[in-house]
């Protein structure tokens, strides 16, 4: 308690240096001030008092603006007001304004050491509060940052494993070498000149790289088969794209790719499979995955004709705007400058042969 420093600010001698004795008696560290900008300069230079002590009627400064001044700037230091008994409406305005109490003057030593010891209490309670709620609020900003992070790293392995996922299937359906990787690049690069979020984007790229993953489960007799499928083959075969939605909607972060699996061989027309949707009906992600589809299909060689090229790509996917492809989107891919695909293409063979 001796550590403890009352600040007391009163004109008149007698009340000040009255309470003073009584509070170095009971062991505090009184100081006296004789007037509000005396006591705003000593808390200036140094604020560690634990209770002010202030008169409510003096020269200069009253009660009320030091009151006011302290609450600004010290707001943790609680301050009493003293006062006479004719002052009480004044007394209550300052406890309205912020005081912590007012002690009526005359009183005796018992009142004042329980007011300076209520005062205290209360800004030891409200410090405790604060420091807790920091203390708080920091452990859960740094909880939440490990949290982030294990998603971030979990997400991670995710996209490691769906690679993985996704050469297992071009290995096994050789004819799409490399295509996974094309499409999803291609995928990102129209999605991003939407200027689509990113968070979107990413969504779509999961759903382009594995748009066939039902093929795994499509038999290799007709997956494989070099000629033309028969009507019966080629049934089985467009199962592919509920086989993959099947799979994939049941990984919770997978969940919004899978519809894009479901709907990744769907026509604007309505003519596309398995559920004939149409225009909006059809995910985004899925009509942008078809324009890229489509365009890697023409630019890439397959067993059966060589590459076209790049403008010949475009043409094409020109030609089918409003049918096939979502029109809107056929102009966003068509003003992508061909540098870019070409850059893409390389960037994923060099990558491949690594
Ligand atoms: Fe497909």
């Amino acid at each position: 308690m001796a550590n403890e420093r009352i600040l007391v600010v009163d004109d008149e001698t007698t009340i000040r240096e009255l309470i003073c004795s009584i509070l170095t008696q009971a062991g505090f560290d009184s100081r006296p001030v004789t007037s509000g900008m005396e006591a705003l300069a000593l808390l200036h230079s140094d604020d560690c008092y634990s209770v002010v002590l202030s008169d409510l009627i003096m020269a200069g400064m009253d009660g009320l603006s030091l009151l006011a001044r302290i609450r600004q700037d010290h707001p943790d230091i609680p301050v009493v007001m003293v006062t006479a008994v004719h002052d009480i409406s004044i007394a209550l305005a300052a406890i309205r304004n912020g005081a912590y109490d007012y002690l009526l003057k005359p009183f005796d030593r018992e009142q004042l050491l329980a007011i300076v010891h209520r005062a205290m209490e209360n800004r030891r309670l409200k410090l405790e509060n604060l420091a807790y709620q920091t203390k708080l609020e920091s452990l859960v900003a740094a909880r939440t940052e490990l949290l982030r992070r294990a998603l971030a790293d979990l997400e991670r392995s995710y996209d490691i494993t769906l690679e993985a996922l996704g050469d297992a299937l071009d290995l096994k359906d050789a004819e799409t070498e490399g295509h996974s990787k094309r499409v999803t690049a291609f995928t990102i690069a129209i999605a991003r000149a939407m200027e689509l979020p990113h968070d979107h984007i990413r969504v779509m790229a999961r759903g382009a790289f594995l748009h066939d993953i039902g093929k795994m489960a499509i038999p290799d007799a007709i997956l494989r088969k070099p000629g033309r499928l028969s009507p019966e083959e080629q049934e089985i075969m467009r199962q592919h794209a509920q086989l993959g939605y099947r799979i994939l909607r049941r990984i919770p972060f997978l969940r919004e790719a899978a519809d894009i699996v479901y709907s990744h061989q769907e026509c604007f027309d309505g003519s596309g499979y398995p559920r004939g949707l149409k225009g909006d009906q059809i995910p985004l992600g899925a009509r942008i995955f078809a324009i890229a589809d489509t365009f890697d299909a023409i630019t890439s060689d397959r067993p059966y004709r060589a590459a076209q090229s790049i403008p010949a790509g475009r043409r094409e996917i020109e030609r089918h705007s409003g049918r096939q492809f979502d029109p809107e989107i056929v102009q966003v891919f068509l003003s992508i400058s061909q540098q870019i695909w070409q850059d893409l293409r390389t960037e994923i063979e060099v990558q491949s042969s690594r």
